[in-house]
């Protein structure tokens, strides 16, 4: 079996709306993803006795069953029984560069390169519509990772508008290595503290969807991927994710952080996902660097880690194999 390496990028969410209940117990979403340039790199290869096995480093990735790119292994040794014999197992190795439970979907990313990996590996030639479904078994963020880019999302995350890619945009993400925020808590406290705004019938959570869509954010992505760079300073006021709401109370850390990249950053800050990653954007590389360097000296906390990234079109992507 031929052994591919693929780069899985992460993910920051631009806008999160939390339209209401799903009968499934998850939400019903509509929400901006936008892939960034901070990738792991994902090794899958034919492994030993006809088992799964992974391999990770980094602290709080499990080794297990549980890990997402075990679990997209499995699932294709399901799905694809006779590949899995002829080829022998599958042997996964990440490598992270990700920050772990930050809401930047790593895990997800790693579980989507395991699935494109084994896609290739396999030579089953699934088209990218046949990935992005078996992805929604994973998780709700999956199917976006396999493709990347820039895209609008309803459903629990898993319906996907791809918009243009927007590119030229930079960002400094921050996080509390020692933080971690659990998603299902920050769903559950959205619920029993909002609830009540949720839109309750399946035209009025749709009539949210088409809002989302038409929206100021989605036209301002738009004018920027056609090159009009004033759509930058348009989105600031546009930015939003309802999960803030349940998290920023709850974590006045991050809540700090949040303010204060805010203020440094003329285009904005805000958090990704259910946390407790926070990221600014920036119009240039050397913005993203003043952003970092003065929310350092404002924050000289040594648990407190930087990143400066960018906006990037790229989904799951090969970057080398050998025979
Ligand atoms: O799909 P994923 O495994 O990423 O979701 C993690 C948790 O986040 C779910 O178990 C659920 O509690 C919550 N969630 C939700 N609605 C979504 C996505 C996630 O309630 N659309």
């Amino acid at each position: 079996m031929k052994s591919y390496s693929l780069r899985s990028p992460a993910k920051i969410n631009l806008y999160l709306e939390i339209v209401g209940d799903r009968p499934d117990g998850f939400h019903e979403l509509a929400t901006v993803f936008q892939s960034i340039d901070l990738a792991d790199l994902v090794h899958v290869r034919s492994g030993m006795q006809g088992v799964i096995q992974v391999e990770c480093a980094a602290e709080g990735v499990p080794n297990d069953a549980s890990n997402l790119a075990y679990r997209a292994a499995a699932l294709m040794s399901e799905r694809f029984p006779e590949a899995f014999a002829k080829f022998g197992g599958v042997a996964i190795e990440i490598e992270k560069r990700i920050p772990v439970a930050a809401g930047l979907a790593g895990g997800s990313g790693n579980g989507a390169a395991v699935l494109v990996g084994l896609d290739l590996a396999w030579g089953l030639g699934l088209t990218q519509g046949e990935l992005q479904e078996l992805a929604a078994e994973l998780g709700s963020d999956v199917p976006f990772c396999v493709g990347g880019g820039t895209a609008l999302a309803t459903g629990r995350g898993e319906v996907l508008d791809p918009l243009a890619g927007v590119d030229q945009v930079w960002l400094v993400l921050a996080k509390y290595r020692s933080l971690g925020v659990s998603t299902p808590w920050a769903y559950q406290t959205y619920r029993a503290q909002f609830g009540a705004e949720y839109a309750r019938t399946p035209e009025a959570q749709a009539a949210r969807h088409t809002a989302a869509k038409s929206g100021p954010l989605v036209r301002s992505l738009q004018a920027l991927a056609a090159g009009d760079r004033a759509g930058l300073s348009a989105l600031r006021p546009l930015l939003r994710n309802d999960l803030e709401r349940v998290v920023l109370p709850a974590h006045p850390q991050i809540a700090q952080l949040r303010d204060l990249l805010d203020r440094l950053a003329p285009l904005g800050a805000m958090m990704s996902g259910s946390g407790p990653s926070v990221f600014a954007l920036a119009e240039s590389a050397s913005q993203a660097q003043e952003i970092q360097a003065a929310a350092r000296s404002a924050l000289p906390d040594p648990d407190l880690e930087f990143w400066v990234t960018q906006f990037s079109a790229a989904g799951i992507r090969p970057v080398n194999q050998s025979v």
